[in-house]
């Protein structure tokens, strides 16, 4: 078993499922990768049994470490993957991971490794399942900052823009806009317009709201031209390193409208932390699912969460694209909104 990508709350009950379930229901020897991908490479891993898992369901992060390494990054990469499962004598593999650790899995699968994925991140961005465990925290986490930074803003009369994770998905910045009761929410998959924002603020100021919420999901962007932006570097899966939007917003509603403004970046304190009590028994299901699965050699399959059953998908199905707010979605929260 291994975690890969950008922690997430709930990892670590998927690893007590897979382990309580694979000692208790077959029998199994389970290992541990440290690491995500890059523990494959190396064949470091350790010996996962109920002793050494005790105590992990509400602990944030993951027992396992985790990494973005990308094994097809190396040429050498399948080669080594393939000899490290050989030596361990491993006959299946549960990978844990968003869109870049499930890639490397269907590719893994399709040059013919016994492998069974388990989506997890806080980004909620992933195909084929309703939702992914580390989603529900993140977004308890930021709607309570939202709350916190309510009061604030309203006993300065300041706009308070708030950045918030998700990748290229709005998902985070949607949902606890709405539940934080935000006045204006900007997501990646609409690109902004730096005037109309203001215009909304402007609004609420003519109306006696001297006070906004702006929250800004960290991969949104303005509409060509009309204001400047940062980019970072880029991972081994090519993502830029996001964030930065918040400040640009920052200067740029205080220059155009002329209140003061401030940004708080939430930053991997979304990330961080006990997982909720809905994530905690997503994962455990998934976890469970996923021990079953490489029981039945459900080889390239993931488990996913539809409606309130838990199904297997196939990882091509999970990973094909991107799953982004639906622009009618984003919509249908306007009349909230301002
Ligand atoms: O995919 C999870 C996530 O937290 C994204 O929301 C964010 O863009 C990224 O990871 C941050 O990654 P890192 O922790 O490597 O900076």
């Amino acid at each position: 078993m291994l975690t890969g990508g950008g922690d997430c709350p709930g990892l670590n009950a998927v690893i007590r499922a897979v382990v309580r379930g694979g000692i208790d229901s077959f029998g199994d020897e389970i290992v541990g990768f440290r690491d995500g991908w890059r523990g494959v490479l190396d064949g470091s891993c350790v010996a996962l049994d109920i002793e050494a898992t005790r105590g992990i369901l509400p602990r944030g992060g993951t027992i396992l470490g985790s990494s973005r390494t990308n094994p097809y990054k190396r040429d050498d990469g399948l080669a080594l993957v393939r000899e490290t499962l050989e030596q361990l004598r491993v006959d299946a593999l549960i990978a844990i991971g968003g869109e870049d650790t499930l890639g490397v899995a269907n590719r893994l699968h399709q040059d013919g490794v016994n492998v069974i994925g388990v989506p997890k991140t806080i980004d909620n961005d992933l195909g084929a399942t309703d939702v992914t465990f580390g989603f529900d925290t993140a977004l308890q986490i930021a709607t309570e900052a939202i709350d916190r930074l309510h009061t604030t803003a309203e006993s300065h009369n300041r706009i308070l823009v708030v950045e918030v994770m998700g990748r290229s998905a709005g998902w985070i910045a949607l949902h606890a806009g709405i539940a934080g009761g935000a006045d204006v929410i900007l997501i990646p998959e609409i690109a902004f317009d730096i005037d109309e924002v203001c215009r909304r603020i402007e609004r609420r100021h003519s109306r006696g709201r001297y006070f906004s919420i702006v929250v800004a999901a960290e991969g949104a962007t303005p509409k060509a031209g009309t204001m400047e932006v940062l980019t970072g570097d880029v991972d081994e899966f090519g993502h830029p390193r996001l964030g930065g939007i918040g400040a640009r917003l920052e200067q740029e509603i205080e220059k155009r409208t002329g209140y003061e403004t401030r940004a708080t970046v939430l930053g991997h304190v979304q990330r961080g932390g006990t997982p909720t009590a809905f994530d905690r028994v997503l994962a455990t299901r998934l976890g469970l699912a996923a021990i079953n699965a490489a029981h039945d050699g459900a080889w390239g399959m993931m488990t996913s969460l539809r409606g309130t059953a838990i199904e297997l998908v196939t990882l091509a199905d999970a990973v094909a694209e991107v799953r982004r707010v639906p622009t009618e979605e984003y919509e249908r929260f306007g009349v909230l909104l301002g």
